[in-house]
């Protein structure tokens, strides 16, 4: 998932449910703690419906917006066989945003609703997608790293209680993973193949985008005080800090492999703990990217917003000619 545990406090979660739902709430926790899967036309707390709308509609939002990086690449690049699965991957990521609005839909709201939300910047989407693609060896960073993390952070959403949300994100893992190995490829033969240049490239890119992706598993558990509740009705199932963890885990070794240098002088192997310490994270650039302040931001949103106007004419036509089958005109 691109999502950060972004979810700011909702005062209508704290106001009880009326008298007559309580049995309603009580089945409906009955069936949490049983692992029961919860589906569109089931009942659900108001809480519940409005946390799953705001993740997965930030979910869909970042996997549009995550499009733009990775897309302005692909005019330039390097080989046929680069651009077709460059293509191909953006494609993918299109798709998956297409899934995610369908299932956010299936909880009342409306696609215009959230693409509104994205356009006036009351949304929000992952921050990973504000910082710019400066060489194509930032296109196979992403697959690595940016497609790594969030293939981390998805594959529990497969088991998330919402039925809707936890079938788009079975289909997604799939093609997320093909995502993480052609970056991890693409970047593997620039090491081992290529020129003392391209090498260099490839460890500024990961210079670049470690920190970053690490921050995409969202705040420190001890900061993320939405993750309970959302871990109590399993929407997530592993904390920031678990996800971030394994995500370094299985990283270091793979860097080893590609020959780059994770730029964090602090990560080492722990052996009591067995796991990898890392140095500190800095919090105050996630905070300010988030909040709008990002090398991006302002560019990713415009051309969102620029596309929805260019596209106004499609929306139209298709309207129009909807409206024409239901009149019986075949014409
Ligand atoms: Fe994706
Ligand atoms: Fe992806």
């Amino acid at each position: 998932m691109y999502t950060q545990a972004l979810d700011a406090p909702d005062p209508d979660a704290l106001r009880a449910p009326p008298a007559d739902a309580s049995q309603l709430q009580q089945r409906f926790d009955a069936r949490i703690d049983a692992g029961d899967f919860i589906e569109a036309k089931d009942w659900m707390p108001e809480h519940y419906r409005k946390t799953l709308v705001r993740q997965i509609s930030q979910h869909a939002h970042s996997e549009i917006v995550g499009m733009l990086p990775e897309g302005n690449w692909i005019s330039r690049a390097p080989t046929l066989k680069r651009k077709a699965i460059l293509l191909a991957k953006v494609q993918d990521e299109g798709g998956h945003g297409l899934y995610l609005y369908a299932a956010a839909e299936t909880l009342g709201t409306s696609r215009d609703q959230m693409i509104d939300a994205l356009h006036s910047g009351k949304a929000k989407y992952s921050s990973i997608f504000n910082y710019p693609t400066l060489t194509w060896a930032d296109v196979g960073t992403i697959g690595w790293l940016v497609d790594g993390a969030a293939i981390m952070n998805q594959v529990p959403l497969c088991r998330c209680s919402y039925a809707p949300y936890a079938r788009a994100m079975i289909r997604i893992c799939r093609e997320e993973s093909f995502h993480q190995r052609q970056g991890f490829e693409s970047l593997l033969t620039m090491m081992q193949h290529g020129t003392d240049a391209q090498r260099a490239m490839v460890q500024d890119a990961v210079d670049r985008w470690w920190w970053p992706s690490i921050m995409m598993f969202g705040p420190p558990d001890d900061q993320s005080p939405n993750s309970a509740q959302s871990m109590r009705w399993g929407i997530k199932r592993i904390s920031n800090d678990e996800l971030r963890q394994k995500f370094i885990d299985a990283t270091v070794d793979q860097a080893k492999v590609l020959g780059v240098t994770l730029p964090d002088p602090d990560l080492k192997w722990n052996e009591e703990r067995g796991h990898h310490d890392h140095g500190t994270i800095d919090w105050d650039e996630f905070k300010r990217v988030l909040a709008g302040d990002g090398p991006c931001n302002r560019e990713r949103l415009a051309a969102r917003v620029k596309a929805w106007d260019e596209g106004a004419w499609v929306r139209e036509a298709a309207l129009a000619h909807a409206a024409k089958h239901a009149a019986g005109a075949d014409a």
